[in-house]
């Protein structure tokens, strides 16, 4: 059967890795996390105290390092020059510096080299910022998710408590607003619906129901 590449987009905590991790898993199809490869930059880059504006010393960084996505039965680990980092890219400072290492052009084109590479042969379900726009422009099916960003930070906020971290909801919505907003006004590939991409707004969807959308739209497009 004919293998076609995914590519999902949208803001923070839209569920676009939820989602994506089922409908890769369901249609066999590889699961790619792009935010995941920014965010082990953005990690190993505060821990060699390398300034977030230093695009030169974070290009450098970033050729130097091997960020490895390895299939789990959690969804996905994250190896980061072979160290598991599967849950540190997830804790705060880095969710809050990781826009800033994002936005450089030279960093983004290496990540966007490697993305590509991921996906050449298709079966890859890739989710991001700039997947649709820039990454995978001929992917056979583009969807942006949304959900209102008071939903969105419920769903963080719901998630951060059942891990039994600390959480505060007001605070959670600010982060989420703030990075969504310089993801979408930087001006290297900026977060942004594709012409071509389904809109799916999940505010009021369960995952469920998310994931039978993907599915039903991914089966329409392999079977054309
Ligand atoms: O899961 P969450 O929505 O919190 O974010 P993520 O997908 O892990 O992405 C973390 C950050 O990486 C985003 O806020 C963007 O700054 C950046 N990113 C990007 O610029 N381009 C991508 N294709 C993916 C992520
Ligand atoms: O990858 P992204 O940042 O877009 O979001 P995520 O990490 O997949 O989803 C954020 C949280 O929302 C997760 O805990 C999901 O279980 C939850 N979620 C939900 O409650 N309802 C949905 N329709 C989608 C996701």
């Amino acid at each position: 059967m004919k293998k076609i590449n995914i590519a999902i987009d949208g803001p923070a905590a839209a569920g676009k890795s939820t989602a994506a991790k089922k409908v890769a898993e369901k249609l066999n199809y590889i699961y790619i996390d792009t935010g995941a490869m920014y965010r082990s930059l953005t990690y190993k880059a505060l821990q060699h105290q390398i300034d977030v504006e230093d695009e030169k010393a974070l290009t450098n960084l970033l050729v130097a390092t091997t960020i490895t996505l390895l299939p789990s039965d959690e969804g996905q680990v994250v190896l980061v020059d072979g160290e598991d980092v599967t849950l540190k890219i997830r804790e705060r400072d880095v969710t809050n510096s990781v826009s800033f290492v994002a936005k450089h052009q030279t960093v983004r084109e290496e990540m966007v080299r490697r993305q590509k590479e991921f996906a050449e042969d298709g079966g890859v379900v890739m989710d991001g910022r700039d997947i649709g726009t820039h990454v995978l422009p001929n992917a056979e099916l583009k969807i942006f998710l949304l959900a209102s960003v008071e939903e969105r930070a419920l769903r963080r906020h719901a998630e951060n408590l059942a891990k039994g971290y600390e959480s505060d909801l007001e605070q959670l919505k600010a982060e989420i607003a703030k990075r969504d907003k310089l993801d979408s006004e930087r001006a290297i590939s900026p977060l942004r619906k594709a012409d071509d991409a389904i809109e799916l707004d999940t505010t009021s969807m369960t995952i469920e129901e998310v994931v039978d959308k993907m599915l039903s739209l991914a089966k329409a497009k392999i079977t054309e």
